[in-house]
Formats: C-alpha cells, structure tokens, sequence
C-alpha cells in the first residue's frame, strides 16, 4: 500500500509483512542458493510456515522498536529486502542487513534502499551508529558497506558457524556524522 520510490527504474521499497509469506516464500525459491553463500536467511526461511514466522518475528520487532524489515519490488516482483536485524533507539545503534534475488543484483537497488533506511534511522530517529556485518569472502556485501560511505572496524575471527565450517565477519559501521558530511558532499 505504502511504497518509496528507489529511482527512476520503478523499484520501490515496501513493508514486507507476515501476510505476504507466499510471495516472500517464492522469491526466496527463486533466490535460495545465492542469498545462501553466506548467510542462513534461506534455510530459516524455508518453507510457508517459517516463512510467516520470520515475518512476524521482524513485525514484532517493529512493534517493539527493536528491528525492521522492508522489501524490494522490481516491476512488481519482490526481488530482496533491508533490514535492521537490531534496532536499540535508546543506544542509538542499529545493525543493518540486505539480500537480493540473483536476478536483481548489480543495479544498485540495496545501495539505495540502505539508504533510505539508514537516513531514517539517523535523521528520523537519532540513532548515532549503524553496523554492517558481512563475511570476509562476502564481497559483494562488504563493496555495499564501502558504497554506504562505511569505515571498516575489524574482523571477527572464525567467529560464524554456517553449514559446517566457521568464518572470519568483518565489522563495518557509519556514524552519524559521517552520514550528514557525505550527504552534503
Ligand atoms: C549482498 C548483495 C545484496 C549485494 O548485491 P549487489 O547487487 O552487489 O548490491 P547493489 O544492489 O547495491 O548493487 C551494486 C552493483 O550495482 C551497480 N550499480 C548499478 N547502478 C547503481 C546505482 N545506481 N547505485 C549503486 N550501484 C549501482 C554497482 O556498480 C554494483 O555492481 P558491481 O558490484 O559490479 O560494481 C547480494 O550480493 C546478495 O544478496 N548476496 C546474498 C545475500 C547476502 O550475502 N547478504 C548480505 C549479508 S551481509
């Protein structure tokens, strides 16, 4: 119903909520082992009901103010989404989150839609940090963190467990103020 324009290429981000389960469930089909590589986002969600459950898990946290989740739609298709897998207003901190369908990556749409949404967390809500973690073999996700006008903070040592074999996560945040003096420029 509500939707924010990415550019002039008709994407759009949207809330992406529990009732839209089987549209999320079939983009996570089309995308599994690509969001896959790095992250366990497709195997939490893996089948209808998991899929409702994630949702609402991210609609509960926006409730709470603690997280949220938004979707991408390409000429009307959910090809990816954002998210603040953490959200503390009260510490003005907030880790953020992305994955796309194979289909859709390479446009730049998660750039922009982390835009939005971190320039909300900052201007709209005050936060003063926004994290980005990624895999150090996630190098499309950590070029996203440079394009986000990020600074690299240091690396996790071995620190995920994903499908068997652990993996170094780098740390990547933006402040506040950074965010402002790159709009500006
Ligand atoms: C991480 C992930 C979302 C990055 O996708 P992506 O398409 O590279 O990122 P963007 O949507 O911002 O697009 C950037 C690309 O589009 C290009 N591009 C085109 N138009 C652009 C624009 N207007 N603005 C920015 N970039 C643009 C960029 O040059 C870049 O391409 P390049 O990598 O060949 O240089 C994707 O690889 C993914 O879903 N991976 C699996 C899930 C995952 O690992 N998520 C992250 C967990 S930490």
């Amino acid at each position: 119903m509500f939707a924010i324009s990415l550019g002039d290429d008709g994407a759009e981000l949207r809330p992406l909520e529990p009732w839209q389960a089987e549209e999320f469930l079939t983009h996570m089909d089309r995308g599994r082992e690509f969001v896959g590589q790095h992250i366990g986002l497709p195997d939490v969600v893996a089948d209808l009901d998991s899929a409702r459950a994630y949702l609402t898990s991210y609609a509960e946290k926006a409730a709470s103010d603690t997280g949220r989740l938004y979707g991408i739609w390409s000429e009307g298709t959910l090809v990816g989404g954002v998210l603040f897998r953490t959200f503390d207003a009260a510490n003005g901190t907030a880790e953020a989150g992305c994955w796309l369908e194979p289909s859709a990556a390479g446009k730049g749409l998660i750039t922009r839609a982390c835009r939005v949404i971190i320039d909300w967390a900052i201007e709209e809500r005050g936060l003063h940090r926004v994290d980005w973690y990624a895999s150090t073999k996630n190098l499309p996700s950590i070029a996203v963190a440079r394009r986000l006008g990020m600074t690299k903070e240091g690396v996790l040592r071995e620190n995920y467990l994903y499908r068997g074999s652990r993996s170094d996560t780098e740390i990547w945040s933006v402040l506040a103020p950074e965010w402002r003096a790159a709009k500006a420029s």
